[in-house]
């Protein structure tokens, strides 16, 4: 395929809300936005609203511009004909430790200008710039499977769709250590991060929110711009009275059977509040079914149910693609239930990690060491192999079954899963 990649200057700024200079470019940047994901036009308003929570986020925010004369009467050159957005949080590698993303976010190319190298270029020099800048992984989340592993990205946490029954069948024998009720939704706009931050230090692959979410839980700002009337929500209480979990919820109407309410946001900060935010959902009179679009696979509501058949599981998926991008770094960042010496040879497509890496963990602290080239590696895998393991959502044995890791010393693969166990399932209720 030409490399058409020099008819167009990339730009970055930053985001910034209504009123401060800027606002026009990152305006117009959104709205290329809408359109790549074939949204209507939204209005001012709705930009303006977006905007002010991506400033919260502090978004820096790519541009594709033409360079060349713009066909008469199609969109102007101050229209991007590709975005790319990225944002900095942190994620969960396991026992709590945190170490810092690259969030990327909003890629998308205008169909007329799509497969001319676009997506590569603003990917190739943007994971270098991260890089540079001293961070560890990257971060995304796919509307395809085919795109980002060419680019070492990694799945690296699923999902799945829910429905729940909860007729008579629903049954969840659990002594409540807490209380749960019904809070004005707009208490979420403050209790949301709080509750958030004890969820996000508990759980393998989670990250960081953007401010948005506390508006959607809350009803501030639905996906259409505008407050949801239909939120509703329910706060539990931990034995000292803390809000330790919540979830926010909305009946579907009564056109909808089975009567259904459905999950916008579910958050528990320990195993007790997600159990009893479920024997809540469960108890809610004239509903028969709760359906949820982010549950785990890895699901304790299917051990604690009765009967786990109330569960009707679909659309098992991929949900967080990671990226490392400096091994010694992140591998440095996590902690390992299992002590041990692992030489990993590391494929890398655009070369920034490539190399033979020594990891030695003693006491549950890892050295990780960069060998020459001529050493012999354990294990040898992509890069986008290594972030998949990196958060303990998939075992190194399943991987090199898939051949996606090629073991050199028998057992390797075994050992590589035991020291990258995590505590508990690995899942990520953050999407951006
Ligand atoms: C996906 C998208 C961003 C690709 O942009 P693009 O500029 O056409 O991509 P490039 O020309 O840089 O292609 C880079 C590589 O990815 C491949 N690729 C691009 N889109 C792909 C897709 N949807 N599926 C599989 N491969 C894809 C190309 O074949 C190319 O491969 P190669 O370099 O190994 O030969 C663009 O098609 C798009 O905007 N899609 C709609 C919005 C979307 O899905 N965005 C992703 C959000 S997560």
């Amino acid at each position: 395929m030409a490399d058409l990649s020099g008819n167009y200057e990339i730009r970055r700024f930053d985001a910034v809300s209504k009123g401060k200079d800027g606002y026009a470019e990152a305006e117009t940047w959104s709205r290329a936005v809408s359109f790549g994901f074939h949204e209507s036009t939204r209005t001012p308003e709705h930009v303006a609203k977006t905007l002010e929570t991506y400033e919260a986020d502090r978004r820096v925010l790519t541009g594709a511009y033409q360079t060349g004369p713009v066909a008469p009467s199609s969109l102007p050159a101050d229209v991007p004909v590709a975005t790319f957005g990225t944002m900095r949080n942190t994620l969960n590698v396991g026992f709590g430790h945190l170490v810092e993303a690259h969030l990327v976010t909003a890629v998308t190319v205008r169909t007329s200008h799509r497969r001319r190298g676009l997506l590569r270029r603003m990917m190739s020099e943007d994971l270098q710039l991260a890089k540079d800048d001293g961070v560890a992984v990257a971060a995304l989340t796919a509307s395809e499977g085919t795109i980002y592993g060419r680019f070492g990205y990694g799945v690296a946490s699923f999902e799945r769709n829910i429905k729940v029954d909860t007729t008579a069948r629903f049954s969840l024998p659990h002594q409540p250590a807490g209380t749960v009720e019904v809070a004005d939704p707009k208490a979420l706009l403050q209790l949301a991060p709080e509750v958030f931050d004890r969820v996000h230090r508990l759980t393998p692959g989670s990250v960081g929110r953007q401010d948005w979410y506390r508006q959607l839980a809350s009803g501030s700002l639905g996906r259409d711009g505008k407050e949801d009337p239909a939120i509703k929500v329910a706060l539990h209480y931990g034995p000292a009275g803390t809000v330790d979990g919540y979830v926010s919820y909305k009946f579907l109407g009564w056109d909808t059977e089975p009567y259904t309410v459905e999950v916008v946001d579910l958050l528990a900060g320990t195993n007790d509040a997600y159990l009893e935010l479920w024997q809540f959902l469960g108890a809610i009179d004239l509903v028969e079914r709760v359906s949820w679009t982010e549950a785990p696979l890895d699901d304790p509501l299917a051990w604690a149910l009765d009967d786990p058949r109330c569960i009707d599981s679909s659309d098992s998926r991929d949900m967080l693609w990671l990226r490392i991008l400096d091994v010694p770094k992140a591998l440095a960042g996590r902690h390992y239930p299992a002590g041990g010496r692992l030489a990993l040879k590391v494929l890398d497509p655009l070369g920034l990690t490539a190399g033979t890496y020594a990891l030695s963990v003693d006491g549950g602290q890892a050295a990780v060491e960069r060998l020459p080239e001529t050493a012999e590696a354990d294990l040898t895998l992509d890069v986008s192999a290594l972030s998949s393991m990196y958060v303990g959502g998939v075992s190194p044995v399943t991987l090199a079954a898939a051949g996606k890791v090629r073991e050199h010393t028998a057992g390797s693969a075994l050992k590589a899963r035991q020291m990258f166990a995590v505590e508990r399932a690995t899942h990520c209720l953050t999407h951006f």
